[in-house]
C-alpha cells in the first residue's frame, strides 16, 4: 500500500551523512598512526590508494564547516583504531587521541552530534600479524579500544556504532575481510572470525551501557531484503537461506544473542560451525543493541540450487556479487531482476526495497532504526566553474527518502538517515571516481591536484530537505 496521508519525518529527526576514517582521513603514516589493514592491502594499480584520499585530517575545518553549512544534525564518522593504538592495543597515541578530541569539539560548535563506529574495515596491522580476528585475543583488544573510545570521547559523543558491515567482511572475506592469506579451511575461519567479533561487539555494548548509561549502542551490518527469483518455492527457500545467511545471523545474534537456526543448519553441513561455548552465548545475551544502523545500497534476487546448470547473464551476477557476496551455489545462485535499473557500476537502484528492508528489520527486531548508509556511486563531473549536476544522485537518495517516509508511514521507528558520504572520498573497491558525496573533492585517481572542495548540486538539495525536515523532497 502506498500511503497517500504520509507521516512526517519525526521532531528531531538525525539528519546526516557518513564517512569512514580509511577513506576519507588520509595522513596515513603522521602523527603516530599505525598502519591498518588497508595500508596492507593489495589495489588496482590503476585505482587511488588510501594514503591521501580526501585528505580529511588536514581540512578538518574547512569540511565540519561545510557540513554546518549543509545543514547536517549528525555526522556519522569512523575513529581509526590505528591511530589511537598504532599497535593495536598497549600504548596510546596523544595525536591520535587529539584529532578525534579537535574533531568532536568542532561538532559540538556545531551542534553536529557525532554517530561514531568504532571499527570500519581497519584492523591495526600489528593485530592482523597475531592472527587478527581469527585469534581470540583480538576481541579483548577491541573492548579495551572500545572502553578507551568510551572514556576520552563518551561525554560528548551519545551513539556509538560497533562494527561497520561485519556480514560483508565475513561473506566477503577475501575482499575486505582480514583472514590471512592461505589460511586452510577459509569458510570455516571466517565463520570463527564472525563469532570474535559478535563477542567483541557484546563486551563493547555492555561496557558502554556500565560506563555511558545515557549513550546508545548499535551494530551496523548491511542488510538487504532478499527476492527469489521466482514464486517456485525452491526459489523462495532460496531466498529464505539466503536472507537468513546474509542478514538474520548477524542480527539475531546482536539483538537476540542467539545462532539464527536457518544459518546454523548452513554452517553445521558445510562444516563451518565455529567453536563456541556456553559462557560466550551467555555473553551474547547480555550484550543488548539500544538501536538498529543498516546500509543499504541495493536488494538482490536470487534462485535455486537447480538454476545452478542455466548460464547466469555477467552484468547480473556481477551487481548480485558485489553486494551480495558469494557462498556456494548449492544454496542460491544470483539471477538478474529486470524490474530494476543499475546504476553504472551494476548495483542496483531498488527504493522499494529499502522500504521493506525497513520493515523487515524493525518487524523482527523492534528496536529504532538508523540509516547509515545509502547512496549512489557515480562518475561525476566538473563542469565549468567548478560545478557538478548530479541530479541523478538527487533522483537516487530522493526515491529512497520517499521510501523511507513510507516505511515510517507504515509505522517503523525510524532515527535518522546517514547518507553515504558526507564528501566524496575513496571507495573500497573502485577508487576516487566513484564518487558519493555531496561535496567535490578535487582530485582524480593519481593525480591529487590542490584537493579543493566545491558544492555538488546535491548538497543544495539536501540542505533543503534538511531545512524542511524531509517536507521538500
Ligand atoms: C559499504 C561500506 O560497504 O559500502 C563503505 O561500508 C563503502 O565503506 C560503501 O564505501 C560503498 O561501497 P564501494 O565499494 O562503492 O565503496
Amino acid at each position: 500500500m502506498q500511503h497517500q496521508q504520509l507521516t512526517p519525518f519525526p521532531q528531531g529527526f538525525m539528519w546526516g551523512a557518513s564517512t569512514s576514517a580509511y577513506q576519507v582521513e588520509g595522513a596515513w603514516n603522521e602523527e603516530g598512526k599505525g598502519p591498518s589493514v588497508i595500508d596492507h592491502a593489495v589495489f588496482n594499480a590503476e585505482l587511488s590508494d588510501f594514503k591521501v584520499t580526501s585528505d580529511h585530517y588536514h581540512h578538518l575545518q574547512e569540511d565540519i564547516a561545510l557540513f554546518a553549512e549543509l545543514g547536517l544534525k549528525t555526522y556519522r564518522f569512523s575513529i581509526s583504531w590505528a591511530r589511537l593504538f598504532p599497535e593495536g592495543t598497549g600504548e596510546i597515541n596523544p595525536l591520535g587521541v587529539a584529532f578525534y578530541q579537535r574533531l568532536i569539539d568542532l561538532l559540538g560548535q556545531y551542534h553536529i552530534e557525532p554517530l561514531v563506529t568504532l571499527y570500519h574495515f581497519d584492523l591495526p596491522w600489528a593485530l592482523q600479524q597475531q592472527g587478527g580476528w581469527s585469534n581470540p585475543e583480538t576481541i579483548a583488544a577491541f573492548e579495551e579500544y572500545a572502553r578507551t573510545a568510551f572514556r576520552l570521547y563518551g561525554d560528548r559523543v551519545k551513539y556509538w556504532l560497533t562494527i561497520n558491515e561485519q556480514n560483508m567482511m565475513i561473506l566477503k572475506g577475501e575482499v575486505i575481510g582480514t583472514l590471512p592469506a592461505d589460511t586452510p579451511d577459509p569458510q570455516r575461519a571466517l565463520y570463527q572470525q564472525n563469532h570474535h567479533m559478535m563477542l567483541a561487539q557484546a563486551r563493547a555494548m555492555i561496557a558502554c551501557h556500565q560506563m555511558l548509561p545515557t549513550a546508545k549502542i548499535g551494530p551496523a551490518p548491511n542488510i538487504s531484503c532478499i527476492y527469489p527469483a521466482t514464486s517456485r518455492p525452491e526459489d523462495v527457500l532460496a531466498a529464505n537461506n539466503f536472507s537468513a545467511i546474509r542478514n538474520w545471523l548477524y542480527l539475531d545474534l546482536a539483538c537476540f544473542g542467539r545462532y539464527n537456526a536457518t544459518a546454523w543448519s548452513f554452517l553445521k553441513e558445510k562444516g563451518y560451525l565455529p567453536q563456541i561455548t556456553d559462557d560466550e552465548m551467555a555473553l551474547l545475551r547480555q550484550g543488548k543493541p539500544d538501536f538498529i544502523a543498516f546500509n543499504y545500497y541495493a536488494s538482490a534476487t536470487v534462485g535455486a540450487d537447480s538454476a545452478k546448470d542455466k548460464p547466469e547473464s555477467g552484468a547480473a551476477n556481477r551487481a548480485v556479487d558485489q553486494q551480495m557476496a558469494g557462498i556456494d551455489r548449492s544454496v542460491y545462485v544470483g539471477v538478474d531482476n529486470p524490474y530494476l535499473q543499475k546504476n553504472q557500476f551494476n548495483w542496483y537502484i531498488d527504493p522499494l526495497g529499502f522500504r521493506i528492508t525497513a520493515r523487515e528489520i524493525y518487524e523482527r527486531y523492534r528496536l529504532p532504526l538508523i540509516v547509515t548508509e545509502n547512496g549512489l556511486g557515480a562518475f561525476d563531473e566538473l563542469a565549468s566553474g567548478n560545478k557538478i549536476y548530479d541530479d541523478y544522485r538527487i533522483e537516487y537518495l530522493r526515491c529512497h527518502l520517499e521510501q523511507l517516509q513510507q516505511a515510517i508511514s507504515d509505522g517503523v521507528e525510524v532515527m535518522g538517515y546517514c547518507p553515504w558520504s558526507a564528501i566524496d572520498l575513496v571507495s573500497t573497491h573502485q577508487g576516487i571516481g566513484k564518487r558519493y558525496g555531496f561535496i567535490y573533492v578535487n582530485r582524480d585517481e593519481k593525480d591529487l591536484k590542490d584537493l579543493a572542495r566545491f558544492k555538488k548540486k546535491s548538497f543544495f538539495w539536501y540542505q533543503q530537505v534538511i531545512r524542511s525536515n524531509g517536507e521538500d523532497l
